[in-house]
């Protein structure tokens, strides 16, 4: 028996990175997964590469920082599972912006897609694992950039910030129904778009005390783990995978001169 079989496990912003990493872990341990990305094409063809007969794993495409989108989507699948045993709020929007060339659309985007669409994905699962009394898992997506400051990340940190706050907050009202709600908080880790940036492999096995940065199975590991029995105890907790980053602070020696 697999750890996840007859489990329906729906994830959102996993058309490529972090998120589809986490998909084909579960699929790989038994899941029905129900795959989110806004990119339809690459929604589409992300579901495909995990079951191509679009089966057991199956694509949702839309923005998940849209309310009206999430509605419908949890529609659809409500015509056909009684509720999803773990739901991941994985969608990031990682804006790089200094705080004094912020501007109010930008902040909003931000807001709205890392807080709106996380907060009522969970709202939105909880209710439906609580009505069909599932001991439903629930996992956020968290940064280590909400506790430690990066540069140009000052709003993307905010956010990170708040969702750690609601994980915690949440076990107060969702723990007599049975659910856990934790967070993962990822360093740097290597994905499609982070590789993008020629010299960020490099620089962050520089930075990083294990000498490299994660692995997207590094993060989706630790997902699996929150959703296993193994964790049916821990709630209200976020869980850094940083291979040490936070654990530290610069000291002289780790400054580069100039
Ligand atoms: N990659 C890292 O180094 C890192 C570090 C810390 C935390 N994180 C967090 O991990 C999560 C995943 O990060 P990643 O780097 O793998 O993601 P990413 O930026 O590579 O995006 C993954 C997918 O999300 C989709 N997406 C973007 N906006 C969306 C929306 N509004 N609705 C639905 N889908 C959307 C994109 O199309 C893309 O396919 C995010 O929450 C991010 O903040 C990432």
């Amino acid at each position: 028996m697999k750890r996840f079989e007859k489990k329906t496990v729906l994830i959102t912003g996993a058309g490529q990175g972090i998120g589809f990493e986490i998909a084909k872990q579960f699929h790989l341990e038994g899941a029905t997964v129900l795959l989110n990305d806004i990119d339809e094409a690459l929604c589409q063809k992300a579901a495909a590469r995990i079951d191509n007969t679009l089966t057991t794993c199956i694509p949702f495409a839309g923005d998940s920082g849209d309310i009206g989108f999430l509605k419908d989507m949890f529609a659809k699948i409500d015509a056909r599972f009684p509720s999803p045993d773990v739901v991941i709020a994985n969608t990031g929007y990682s804006l790089f912006r200094t705080f004094l060339d912020m501007t109010p659309e930008s902040l909003r985007d931000v807001m709205r897609i890392n807080i709106e669409g996380t907060f009522f994905l969970l709202q939105f699962a909880a209710k439906r694992m609580i009505q069909a009394k599932t001991k439903g898992r629930l996992i956020v997506m968290s940064s280590v950039t909400g506790q430690r400051a990066h540069r140009e990340l000052t709003v993307y940190g905010m956010t990170k910030g708040a969702l750690e706050t609601l994980v915690r907050n949440l076990v107060v009202e969702l723990s007599q129904h049975g659910l856990t709600v934790n967070a993962i908080a990822p360093g740097a880790t290597l994905t499609e778009r982070t590789l993008s940036d020629d010299s960020y492999q490099a620089t962050w096995a520089r930075l990083t005390p294990l000498g490299k940065a994660a692995s997207t199975a590094d993060i989706a590991q630790t997902a699996l783990f929150l959703a296993s029995q193994a964790a049916g105890h821990i709630t209200g907790q976020t869980i850094v995978v940083d291979g040490g980053w936070t654990a530290i602070s610069p000291g002289p020696e780790m400054v580069s001169e100039s």
